[in-house]
């Protein structure tokens, strides 16, 4: 199986970029990782790039033209597709027209259903029964393109917003992994 040379984008923590990178040394998985992008310097994530040797670049999205910075990137690492794991910038269009779809992004609530920020205190605030993630491909409408995979849970008495993130992650570390193999299955 050829693997697609994939490129993982973070800002934070790096849990599903890990889960990630232990998913597709099985040489069944479709991507192997070739580069972790960061718009953050102090990611936490970047000591798993480091850790398993994969190439990172830190991209300071404050900079005009940043997005040029990760396409020059994009290139010489040969990327084909590109996974967004808590990357907490929005793509541009820019972007999103070079790679039509072949960028996807895991969002942890169950979309359309909020969509955007400090999702899970709008969960709890709502009241809602039911919550989950989702992972969709990007367009160029915030956390709108079609999805892909969406895995659920009960929302139970007592959860409060670190409970619910926690919970939302476990399914995260198993939907991710499953809408790439989705994704390639027929390829
Ligand atoms: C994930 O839970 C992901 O759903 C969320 O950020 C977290 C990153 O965790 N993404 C968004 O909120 C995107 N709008 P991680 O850095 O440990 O993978």
């Amino acid at each position: 199986m050829v693997k697609r040379k994939t490129c993982i984008f973070i800002s934070g923590q790096g849990s599903n970029l890990k889960n990630l990178i232990f998913r597709s040394r099985d040489k069944n998985f479709p991507i192997t990782i070739s580069l972790v992008i960061s718009n953050n310097k102090n990611a936490f994530g970047i000591k798993h790039a480091k850790k398993y040797s994969i190439p990172y670049s830190y991209i300071n999205s404050n900079y005009k033209n940043y997005e040029n910075k990760i396409l020059l990137n994009l290139k010489k690492y040969k990327i084909s597709f590109i996974c967004l794991a808590g990357y907490m910038k929005i793509v541009s269009n820019f972007l999103i027209q070079k790679y039509r779809g072949k960028i996807i992004n895991i969002h942890p609530s169950l979309l359309p259903k909020y969509k955007g920020l400090n999702t899970f205190a709008r969960i709890l605030k709502n009241k809602e029964k039911k919550t989950g993630c989702t992972v969709h491909y990007v367009n160029e409408k915030l956390d709108s393109g079609n999805t892909i995979i969406q895995k659920k849970f009960f929302v139970l008495n007592g959860d409060d917003e670190k409970i619910l993130k926690s919970k939302t992650q476990k399914l995260e570390y198993k939907a991710f992994p499953e809408a790439i193999i989705k994704i390639f299955r027929n390829t």
